[in-house]
């Protein structure tokens, strides 16, 4: 899920709220974690790590092999020494989807947001909010490779930017799409290292194997005109070669965001002329 968008169809979040700083931040604490919510992890981290030598990017498993968080929910000041070492990152505990700003405000200081809750039993296979198995073993573990933190720092910045031109919703894309959704080519095969394909082992196995959605070279213009459908498998893919052409293409958003929010989407799952085929 991208907390962009979600928070404001949500008027009833399931986390507690009202136990939370100004930043929306509140302890983890860890150690009074009931041990059925250790299990549900212990299932959904077995199912899904299954999946992960064959279709997740090599970066993403290497770093959650060093996580070293297949036993429980993860502590995340553990995780966060880890991480800070890493690449200057570190997690924060909120109550679930926080208010785009302060989601900005956290990401371009180098703070993740994690959800503290995670998923019932019967809940497995899709929940509509992020919890703490979206978040952390979706996003956390690619936080540790440089080049995407650097884009992630960077991408909180222009939230900021982004809200004062009124250009969220474009901006939302290319989170959606490159940070929930994204797919790297390596060594000539697809692979996966979006959060929301990594929490889901249906789209695990869709987005990188199935011959029909349709598989785009990343191309910022295309992202940022790009509709989605938070409800659905998805469509659409957009393909990078390395994390650091994320960052590179950055300087070039804020005039590119003006253009995106002015002019018409591209509907979800439709092909543009512009298409370059990964
Ligand atoms: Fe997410």
């Amino acid at each position: 899920m991208t907390r962009h968008e979600t928070i404001s169809l949500q008027p009833r979040l399931r986390g507690d709220y009202s136990a939370t700083r100004a930043d929306y931040t509140l302890d983890q604490h860890h150690a009074t974690i009931p041990e059925a919510d250790h299990a549900t992890w212990r299932t959904l981290y077995a199912r899904q790590s299954a999946l992960l030598p064959a279709h997740a990017a090599r970066a993403y498993r290497e770093s959650l092999a060093r996580l070293d968080v297949a036993q429980g929910v993860p502590d995340f000041e553990a995780a966060s020494a880890q991480l800070r070492a890493r690449t200057g990152f570190s997690l924060v505990a909120v109550p679930g989807l926080i208010p785009d700003g302060a989601f900005f405000e956290h990401l371009a200081a180098r703070r993740f947001p994690v959800t503290v809750w995670i998923r019932r039993p019967e809940e497995l296979d899709y929940i509509v909010e992020p919890d703490v198995f979206h978040d952390f073993f979706g996003h956390v573990p690619l936080l540790g490779e440089p080049a995407f933190a650097d884009f992630m720092e960077a991408y909180g910045r222009l939230g900021q930017q982004a809200d004062r031109i009124d250009a969220l919703k474009p901006l939302a894309r290319l989170y959606w799409f490159m940070v929930e959704f994204g797919l790297i080519r390596e060594d000539g095969g697809l692979r996966a290292y979006g959060a929301g394909i990594l929490s889901s082992s249906a789209e695990t196995v869709w987005s990188t194997t199935s011959p029909e959605p349709r598989r785009l070279r990343f191309d910022i213009t295309r992202v940022l005109r790009s509709d989605y459908d938070i409800h659905r498998i998805q469509p659409t893919y957009f393909v990078i070669e390395d994390y650091a052409e994320l960052f590179a293409c950055l300087h070039r958003v804020p005039a590119l965001l003006e253009q995106a929010r002015d002019a018409a989407p591209i509907p979800v799952g439709e092909a543009d002329p512009a298409d370059i085929p990964a």
